[in-house]
């Protein structure tokens, strides 16, 4: 009966399951090159995917499915910043459109409870969207700058209080 939701729900996790990987993989590299802000947004925003992925499977139990882990896509090996922001962005929108289309289908099913996980979904990745778009911003307004600073901040970590003169 419910096997069209199961199937989209499915859908989902795979795309949930391909985002906490590249952004896992982008968290890395950031934190590797010393840009923490960078790092430290993609390893929230690969928690919080972890979240809607755990939601995502919970929805298909209660419908009596079978949870497939498997990521829709393979992780793409990017390793510059503007890449990185650009790929992630791209997720983001594909993942609201997704979602939005997701939640009329089950709507269309009579499933309105999957259609609330879909459409709640669809808001945070809204605003998973505006934080790549803010840091894409900045990135383009200071340039190198924005990066450099990072990883002076970081430096500055590094060194402590104890060791300045
Ligand atoms: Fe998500
Ligand atoms: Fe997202």
């Amino acid at each position: 009966m419910h096997e069209k939701s199961i199937d989209l729900l499915n859908q989902a996790l795979a795309d949930e399951l391909s985002a906490i990987h590249q952004y896992m993989f982008f968290h890395f590299h950031c934190d590797d090159q010393g840009y923490d802000l960078l790092a430290a947004l993609y390893k929230k925003t690969a928690i919080q995917e972890m979240l809607h992925a755990e939601r995502l499977a919970e929805r298909i139990l209660f419908l009596k499915g079978e949870v497939v882990m498997e990521p829709a896509h393979p992780v793409e090996t990017l390793h510059n910043v503007q890449d990185m922001l650009r790929i992630a962005k791209k997720m983001e929108e594909s993942s609201v459109m997704m979602y939005n289309r997701f939640a009329n289908q089950c709507s269309q099913n009579a499933d309105n409870v999957s259609k609330k996980l879909f459409e709640d979904l669809a808001a945070d990745e809204e605003l998973h969207y505006d934080q790549f778009d803010i840091q894409q911003e900045h990135l383009e307004k200071f340039g190198e700058q924005f990066l450099a600073l990072q990883s002076i901040e970081r430096s500055k970590g590094l060194a402590g209080p104890g060791t300045q003169a």
